[in-house]
């Protein structure tokens, strides 16, 4: 995935540039993006797409995993739409350049100004429950402007991952129950409801970080039945279906996550059979991956500072970051590979535990592993947080979030700039009475 070597300083290479190098210019913590590697994998998807599926498909990137301007725009321009879950994802989309008709918005509870933005930007919203589908419908109807919809229901498969991350069991805050689905289609073949909303499809999304095919192979069978009824009964055209994202990716030796490849495979070989079982010509097929697209093209790269060695128990080696940057360890107990960049070849000779600086005993970033003996200084680098840590990264101590440069071709260019103390004070408002007189 990251196009990663050991130069001949014996340290880590990322895009053509040497990591303690990045460091050195850019400070730390810091994150660094692989541009090549996120065009592989957007590449990847799609290439898949044309092999295994005789239908029209449109990947889309789950902004969620990480949105900026620079990563919204590579993905639009190696052709992918994007998935956006509240006004902030579609505004950068937006900014980004991405093409309005290959843009979505999801999520349980959006507000009006989200719908609205979304109304006028032309995009298609993805239908979550029964309020937002009667505020849409008067929405549309004020704005004078038709709107594309999908529908968004609990498919009731179960699926293995993290509890947290799991959405397509019947019991998920998610989607409409699939008792409702019926009665949806009925109210959006209402004339004077489908003048303002037109309904294009259904969507399903199981859970991420999954490692199993069969579940995103049943989502066809569970969903496509209602593509014939829609059609049949209540005469909507739905013409495209969204079997969400999830597919995990390696985070550790262990993690063993099938291909891009497998993956699109098993999921085209889903729809193609569950419409030739009822007789339905082939959706247009569409998916919405976030980890696996920008997961393992980034590493987070931190300083090593003070040690603590508790006898006969354990040695702690801290960064100069933790759960404001990587919120994942402590939120999932997420596992993580690391690499002390400027010690590549050393014996990794000591066990240690990699911790955070923040004021928590819970910011552990790794447990219990085998590294080279470092002294502070030596720059510890993590792989493969690419997906859901910038995107969840907080302030929490007051610590600035880190910069991110995208690496390509040995040249590395800023895309996120590192927050000042300045930037952490923006928003703070000091009233004039609490002004110290001193
Ligand atoms: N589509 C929908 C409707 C989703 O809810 C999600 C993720 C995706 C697509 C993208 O899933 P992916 O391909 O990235 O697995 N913060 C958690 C992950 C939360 C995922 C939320 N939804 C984590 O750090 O593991």
């Amino acid at each position: 995935p990251i196009t990663a070597k050991i130069n001949q300083a014996d340290h880590l290479e990322i895009g053509g540039c040497d990591v303690v190098e990045l460091v050195k210019r850019y400070g730390s913590p810091l994150y660094i993006l692989d541009e090549a590697s996120l065009r592989s994998a957007c590449g990847q998807y799609r290439q898949a797409f044309t092999k295994y599926y005789d239908g029209q498909a449109l990947v889309l990137y789950a902004s969620k995993a990480w949105s900026c301007l620079a990563i919204c725009a590579i993905v639009s321009a190696e052709g992918l739409g994007l998935d956006v879950v509240s006004g902030g994802e579609l505004y950068t989309a937006l900014k980004a350049g991405a093409n309005p008709e290959q843009l979505y918005l999801h999520g349980n509870n959006k507000g009006i100004d989200e719908l609205e933005l979304a109304i006028e930007a032309n995009i298609t919203i993805v239908v979550d429950n029964w309020y937002e589908l009667k505020t849409l419908a008067q929405l549309a109807k004020a704005h004078q402007s038709p709107t594309k919809v999908m529908l968004r229901i609990t498919p009731g498969i179960e699926c293995h991952t993290h509890e947290y991350i799991r959405t397509g069991h019947l019991d998920s805050k998610f989607g409409f129950d699939p008792n409702h689905v019926e009665a949806v289609l009925a109210f959006l073949a209402q004339p004077e409801v489908s003048a303002h909303l037109d309904c294009i499809g259904l969507h399903a999304h199981i859970g991420s970080q999954i490692f199993e095919l069969q579940p995103h192979r049943d989502i066809a069978q569970a969903i496509l039945p209602w593509f014939k009824l829609a059609q049949e009964k209540y005469g909507l055209n739905l013409s495209e279906l969204n079997i969400g994202g999830g597919l995990g990716i390696r985070y550790t030796e262990s993690d063993d996550p099938p291909s891009i490849d497998d993956w699109v495979k098993t999921v085209c070989e889903g729809v193609s059979q569950a419409c030739a079982e009822i007789g339905l010509a082939l959706p247009k097929l569409l998916c919405e991956p976030g980890r696996s697209l920008v997961g393992t093209t980034c590493v987070t790269a931190y300083t090593i500072g003070s040690s603590k060695t508790v006898p006969d128990i354990r040695t702690y080696i801290t960064v100069d970051g933790g759960m404001s940057d990587n919120p994942r360890p402590i939120t999932y107990q997420s596992l993580y590979r690391t690499v002390i960049a400027n010690r590549l070849s050393a014996p990794a000779d000591q066990l240690v535990t990699v911790a955070g600086k923040h004021c928590e005993s819970g910011d552990i970033l790794i447990k219990d592993v085998q590294l080279p003996t470092t002294e502070p200084g030596d720059v510890l680098v993590v792989l493969g947080t690419g997906a859901y840590n910038y995107s969840m990264a907080s302030n929490y101590n007051r610590i600035p979030r880190p910069a991110t440069v995208l690496v390509q071709d040995g040249e590395a260019t800023t895309i996120i700039k590192r927050e000042t103390y300045s930037d952490l004070l923006r928003q703070d408002i000091l009233p004039e009475r609490l002004t110290p007189q001193h």
